[in-house]
């Protein structure tokens, strides 16, 4: 879809900035907000772009950079700390071969931590764009993996 007609979805109302960043990076085949998107969302809002440089940088759930395809996101707060999301930071870095923030040669996978996801239930969690995995382990983290690349 052309920028224009996400931008026309809203009213250019600055209220409405947080909803346009979603909408635009979702839009992009690389999961992330290029420097035509910070330029349009700044002429739209009639705002500078430093303030919306500002905001996409303050929320972790925006990315300046291409992404991969699947956005994995693991949990490292307390409780799935307490009940072992460090080895499954681990796992994922060493079935997918990356560190965290990195993003796999084939543009499929950026392994990204979040804050808690609201799942401690079913620690230790991960979100994999919007979809919650919880109850990991090695085992289950292989067969996620593969059945994605599989998709
Ligand atoms: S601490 Fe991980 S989901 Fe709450």
């Amino acid at each position: 879809m052309e920028t224009s007609e996400i931008l026309n979805k809203f009213s250019p109302d600055h209220k409405n900035m947080l909803g346009i960043l979603h909408a635009l990076q979702d839009n992009n085949p690389n999961n992330y907000l290029n420097e035509e998107d910070i330029g349009a969302i700044a002429r739209y809002l009639n705002t500078t772009l430093s303030h919306v440089y500002g905001v996409a940088t303050y929320y972790t759930m925006f990315s300046l950079k291409p992404r991969g395809k699947y956005i994995i996101r693991a949990c490292n707060s307390p409780v799935c700390n307490m009940i072992g999301s460090v080895s499954i930071i681990e796992e994922l870095k060493k079935v997918l071969k990356i560190e965290v923030g990195e993003t796999t040669d084939d543009r499929m996978f950026t392994l990204e931590l979040t804050e808690c996801l609201g799942q401690c239930d079913i620690a230790p969690v991960m979100m994999i764009n919007k979809e919650i995995y919880g109850n990991l382990d090695a085992e289950k983290i292989k067969t996620i993996i593969e059945n994605l690349k599989n998709k």
